[in-house]
Protein backbone atom coordinates (compact mmCIF):
# COMPACT_ATOMS: atom_id res chain seq x y z
CA UNK A 1 0.00 0.00 0.00
CA UNK A 2 1.16 3.78 -0.61
CA UNK A 3 0.73 6.20 1.74
CA UNK A 4 0.79 9.42 -0.16
CA UNK A 5 -2.35 9.30 -2.22
CA UNK A 6 -1.63 12.33 -4.65
CA UNK A 7 1.54 11.28 -6.05
CA UNK A 8 -0.24 9.63 -8.71
CA UNK A 9 -3.01 12.48 -9.07
CA UNK A 10 -1.98 14.09 -12.57
CA UNK A 11 -2.26 10.67 -14.07
CA UNK A 12 -5.21 9.71 -12.37
CA UNK A 13 -6.62 13.66 -13.81
CA UNK A 14 -5.14 12.65 -17.14
CA UNK A 15 -6.82 9.31 -17.37
CA UNK A 16 -10.29 10.43 -15.45
CA UNK A 17 -10.54 13.13 -18.15
CA UNK A 18 -10.88 10.96 -21.11
CA UNK A 19 -13.04 7.97 -19.12
CA UNK A 20 -10.40 5.39 -18.47
CA UNK A 21 -11.77 5.01 -15.12
CA UNK A 22 -13.81 2.12 -13.12
CA UNK A 23 -16.28 2.76 -10.42
CA UNK A 24 -16.47 -0.36 -7.90
CA UNK A 25 -19.26 -0.91 -5.73
CA UNK A 26 -20.54 -3.63 -3.45
CA UNK A 27 -24.24 -4.32 -2.45
CA UNK A 28 -24.72 -7.73 0.21
CA UNK A 29 -21.93 -10.09 -1.62
CA UNK A 30 -22.65 -8.02 -5.21
CA UNK A 31 -19.97 -6.18 -6.80
CA UNK A 32 -20.52 -3.44 -9.54
CA UNK A 33 -18.54 -1.82 -12.04
CA UNK A 34 -19.48 1.69 -13.92
CA UNK A 35 -17.61 3.76 -15.79
CA UNK A 36 -17.32 7.21 -14.96
CA UNK A 37 -15.35 10.36 -16.76
CA UNK A 38 -16.07 12.92 -14.40
CA UNK A 39 -14.41 13.65 -10.53
CA UNK A 40 -11.72 15.49 -8.14
CA UNK A 41 -8.91 14.58 -6.20
CA UNK A 42 -8.30 16.87 -3.72
CA UNK A 43 -8.08 18.13 0.30
CA UNK A 44 -11.45 18.13 2.60
CA UNK A 45 -12.06 17.67 6.55
CA UNK A 46 -8.43 17.38 6.42
CA UNK A 47 -8.61 13.93 4.59
CA UNK A 48 -7.25 13.48 1.11
CA UNK A 49 -10.39 12.78 -0.64
CA UNK A 50 -12.47 11.96 -4.13
CA UNK A 51 -15.33 12.91 -5.30
CA UNK A 52 -16.80 11.17 -7.94
CA UNK A 53 -20.68 12.00 -9.78
CA UNK A 54 -23.26 9.72 -10.24
CA UNK A 55 -26.69 10.26 -11.09
CA UNK A 56 -29.77 9.65 -9.57
CA UNK A 57 -30.57 6.54 -12.16
CA UNK A 58 -27.33 4.62 -12.02
CA UNK A 59 -27.96 1.56 -10.02
CA UNK A 60 -24.34 2.76 -8.71
CA UNK A 61 -26.20 5.24 -6.72
CA UNK A 62 -28.92 2.85 -5.23
CA UNK A 63 -26.02 1.22 -3.62
CA UNK A 64 -24.55 4.17 -2.72
CA UNK A 65 -26.94 5.23 -0.89
CA UNK A 66 -26.63 2.63 1.08
CA UNK A 67 -23.49 1.77 1.26
CA UNK A 68 -20.44 4.14 2.77
CA UNK A 69 -17.73 2.61 0.52
CA UNK A 70 -16.32 2.31 -3.20
CA UNK A 71 -13.03 2.19 -5.36
CA UNK A 72 -11.85 3.60 -8.40
CA UNK A 73 -9.69 1.56 -10.85
CA UNK A 74 -7.73 3.01 -13.76
CA UNK A 75 -6.43 0.79 -15.94
CA UNK A 76 -2.51 1.40 -17.66
CA UNK A 77 -2.99 3.33 -20.72
CA UNK A 78 -4.51 1.09 -23.50
CA UNK A 79 -5.77 -1.75 -21.20
CA UNK A 80 -9.32 -2.67 -20.42
CA UNK A 81 -10.96 -1.45 -22.98
CA UNK A 82 -13.48 -3.76 -24.26
CA UNK A 83 -14.38 -4.05 -20.08
CA UNK A 84 -14.48 -0.05 -19.38
CA UNK A 85 -17.78 -0.17 -22.98
CA UNK A 86 -19.72 -2.76 -21.42
CA UNK A 87 -19.40 -1.01 -17.94
CA UNK A 88 -20.65 2.33 -19.50
CA UNK A 89 -23.46 1.17 -20.83
CA UNK A 90 -24.70 -1.81 -19.29
CA UNK A 91 -26.46 -1.50 -15.90
CA UNK A 92 -25.64 -3.88 -13.03
CA UNK A 93 -29.45 -4.00 -12.77
CA UNK A 94 -29.89 -6.57 -15.27
CA UNK A 95 -26.07 -7.69 -15.50
CA UNK A 96 -23.21 -9.33 -13.92
CA UNK A 97 -20.76 -6.78 -15.30
CA UNK A 98 -17.86 -8.29 -13.36
CA UNK A 99 -18.68 -11.87 -15.03
CA UNK A 100 -18.91 -10.34 -18.16
CA UNK A 101 -16.23 -8.33 -18.48
CA UNK A 102 -14.01 -11.48 -16.71
CA UNK A 103 -11.94 -9.40 -14.66
CA UNK A 104 -10.20 -10.33 -12.18
CA UNK A 105 -10.86 -8.71 -8.65
CA UNK A 106 -8.96 -8.48 -5.64
CA UNK A 107 -9.61 -7.68 -2.06
CA UNK A 108 -9.57 -4.72 -0.70
CA UNK A 109 -6.93 -3.23 1.70
CA UNK A 110 -8.85 -0.69 4.02
CA UNK A 111 -12.64 -1.25 2.90
CA UNK A 112 -14.88 -4.22 1.86
CA UNK A 113 -14.78 -3.35 -1.89
CA UNK A 114 -12.96 -5.29 -4.05
CA UNK A 115 -10.39 -3.22 -6.87
CA UNK A 116 -9.63 -4.55 -10.29
CA UNK A 117 -6.49 -6.52 -10.27
CA UNK A 118 -4.12 -4.53 -12.51
CA UNK A 119 -5.69 -1.75 -11.92
CA UNK A 120 -4.38 1.63 -9.72
CA UNK A 121 -6.68 2.17 -7.20
CA UNK A 122 -8.44 4.10 -4.69
CA UNK A 123 -10.10 2.73 -2.05
CA UNK A 124 -12.83 5.76 -0.39
CA UNK A 125 -15.18 5.70 2.67
CA UNK A 126 -17.83 7.93 1.84
CA UNK A 127 -17.93 11.22 3.88
CA UNK A 128 -21.10 12.92 2.28
CA UNK A 129 -23.63 12.71 -0.54
CA UNK A 130 -24.73 16.09 -2.02
CA UNK A 131 -27.42 16.13 -4.89
CA UNK A 132 -27.08 19.25 -7.91
CA UNK A 133 -29.09 21.79 -6.65
CA UNK A 134 -30.79 22.93 -10.15
CA UNK A 135 -31.40 26.22 -8.25
CA UNK A 136 -27.73 26.82 -7.98
CA UNK A 137 -26.47 25.64 -11.17
CA UNK A 138 -25.37 28.03 -14.50
CA UNK A 139 -27.99 27.56 -17.23
CA UNK A 140 -26.10 26.37 -19.34
CA UNK A 141 -24.50 23.64 -17.92
CA UNK A 142 -28.07 22.41 -17.06
CA UNK A 143 -28.87 22.99 -20.74
CA UNK A 144 -26.10 20.95 -21.92
CA UNK A 145 -25.60 18.08 -18.64
CA UNK A 146 -29.65 18.25 -17.35
CA UNK A 147 -32.43 18.62 -19.69
CA UNK A 148 -33.72 15.83 -18.07
CA UNK A 149 -33.32 16.40 -14.82
CA UNK A 150 -31.22 13.33 -13.98
CA UNK A 151 -29.05 15.06 -11.89
CA UNK A 152 -25.88 13.80 -10.43
CA UNK A 153 -24.97 13.16 -6.86
CA UNK A 154 -21.08 14.48 -5.89
CA UNK A 155 -19.73 11.64 -4.01
CA UNK A 156 -17.13 12.61 -1.10
CA UNK A 157 -14.71 9.98 -0.15
CA UNK A 158 -12.21 9.75 1.88
CA UNK A 159 -9.35 8.17 0.21
CA UNK A 160 -8.11 5.77 2.76
CA UNK A 161 -5.75 3.43 0.46
CA UNK A 162 -4.29 3.70 -2.91
CA UNK A 163 -2.49 0.46 -4.76
CA UNK A 164 -0.49 1.05 -7.78
CA UNK A 165 -1.81 -1.52 -10.27
CA UNK A 166 1.84 -3.98 -9.96
CA UNK A 167 1.01 -4.17 -6.31
CA UNK A 168 -1.13 -6.87 -6.06
C1 LIG B 1 -17.46 7.58 -21.35
C2 LIG B 1 -18.50 7.44 -20.26
C3 LIG B 1 -18.33 8.13 -19.05
C4 LIG B 1 -19.32 8.05 -18.05
N1 LIG B 1 -19.17 8.74 -16.88
C5 LIG B 1 -20.17 8.71 -15.94
C6 LIG B 1 -20.05 9.45 -14.72
O1 LIG B 1 -19.03 10.09 -14.40
N2 LIG B 1 -21.14 9.44 -13.88
C7 LIG B 1 -22.29 8.74 -14.16
O2 LIG B 1 -23.25 8.77 -13.37
N3 LIG B 1 -22.39 7.99 -15.29
C8 LIG B 1 -21.35 7.95 -16.17
N4 LIG B 1 -21.48 7.19 -17.31
C9 LIG B 1 -22.65 6.34 -17.51
C10 LIG B 1 -22.57 4.99 -16.77
O3 LIG B 1 -21.29 4.41 -16.87
C11 LIG B 1 -23.62 4.02 -17.36
O4 LIG B 1 -24.89 4.61 -17.33
C12 LIG B 1 -23.62 2.67 -16.66
O5 LIG B 1 -24.32 1.74 -17.47
C13 LIG B 1 -24.28 2.73 -15.29
O6 LIG B 1 -24.16 1.49 -14.68
P1 LIG B 1 -24.99 1.06 -13.39
O7 LIG B 1 -26.48 1.25 -13.72
O8 LIG B 1 -24.62 -0.39 -13.20
O9 LIG B 1 -24.54 1.93 -12.26
C14 LIG B 1 -20.48 7.25 -18.27
C15 LIG B 1 -20.62 6.53 -19.48
C16 LIG B 1 -19.64 6.62 -20.45
C17 LIG B 1 -19.82 5.84 -21.75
Amino acid sequence: MNNNFFNNSAEFLNRLQRSKAFLVTKSNEHVNLMQIGWGYIGYMWKKPSMIIAVRHSRYSYEVLKNSDEFTVCIPKEGEFEEQLKICGTKSGRNYDKVKECRLEMAEGEKISVPHIKGCDSYECRVMYRQSIDSELLDKDIHEMSYRNNDYHVMIYGEIVAFRKYDED
